[in-house]
């Protein structure tokens, strides 16, 4: 059976103490985290960059999930495996040349995933195929935390088809929790991103309630 991973998204956290933010959800049972890059450009937020990462990277004993949501993407890849990214995704909608951009993060040493907004089909993996180690299916529009879940099952099922026996995650980001966290495992799903669902209640010094809420999900 397939063992599901949790990857909270530092989005919902304190942006004053992300080290311990980082800390306290690996200590409650994370099993990724989540880091949410945003240009103002691609989507209609900032977030923050490489040099953050690069400082979070040693409160992370786990994997480094890093979600680009820029555009353009490939001046940045370099940047962001040197920061200590374990897993680099960039959009599919971020150029014309998302090939070359799997490429390049795979050269950079990290693993490549691919995001794909609510209104891109899954077939646009088809020609990847072979290229990547995530893909991660969008199910808000990228940008801000705390929206509603959009249901994306249908293209989960398909992407599980595409993929066949090949060894790549399907990551689902936005609006997971423990009721959309059900249907999308069903649909085929193995990391679950989840910003809110997992932060609330708690802080770097009050944590348990981050564990409840990981166990819940
Ligand atoms: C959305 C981000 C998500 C987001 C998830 O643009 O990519 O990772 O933080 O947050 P929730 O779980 O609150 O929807
Ligand atoms: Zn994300």
């Amino acid at each position: 059976d397939r063992k599901i991973k949790i990857a909270p998204s530092i989005l919902a956290a304190d942006f004053a103490n992300f080290g311990a933010e980082c800390e306290a959800i690996e200590a409650q049972g994370a099993d990724w985290v989540h880091v949410d890059v945003m240009d103002g450009h691609f989507v209609p937020n900032i977030t923050f960059g490489p040099a953050t990462c690069a400082a979070i990277r040693p409160h992370i004993k786990g994997v480094m999930d890093v979600h680009l949501m820029i555009s353009p993407v490939d001046p940045y890849i370099d940047a962001f495996a040197a920061a200590g990214a374990d897993v680099i995704t960039a959009h599919a909608e971020a150029g014309p040349h998302i090939h070359r951009t799997l490429q390049a993060i795979r050269a950079a040493g990290a693993k490549a995933g691919i995001a794909l907004n609510p209104g891109t089909p899954a077939s646009a993996i088809e020609p990847l195929l072979d290229m990547i180690d995530l893909v991660c299916v969008m199910t808000v529009n990228p940008g801000f935390g705390g929206q509603k879940f959009i249901d994306m099952t249908g293209k989960i099922r398909a992407l599980r088809a595409l993929i066949g026996d090949r060894p790549v995650h399907i990551e689902i980001d936005g609006g997971v929790d423990p009721n959309t966290a059900l249907l999308v495992a069903r649909a085929g799903a193995d990391v679950l991103v989840a910003g809110s669902a997992v932060f609330r209640g708690g802080s770097a010094s009050n944590p348990d309630p981050y564990g409840t809420n990981i166990r819940a999900i």
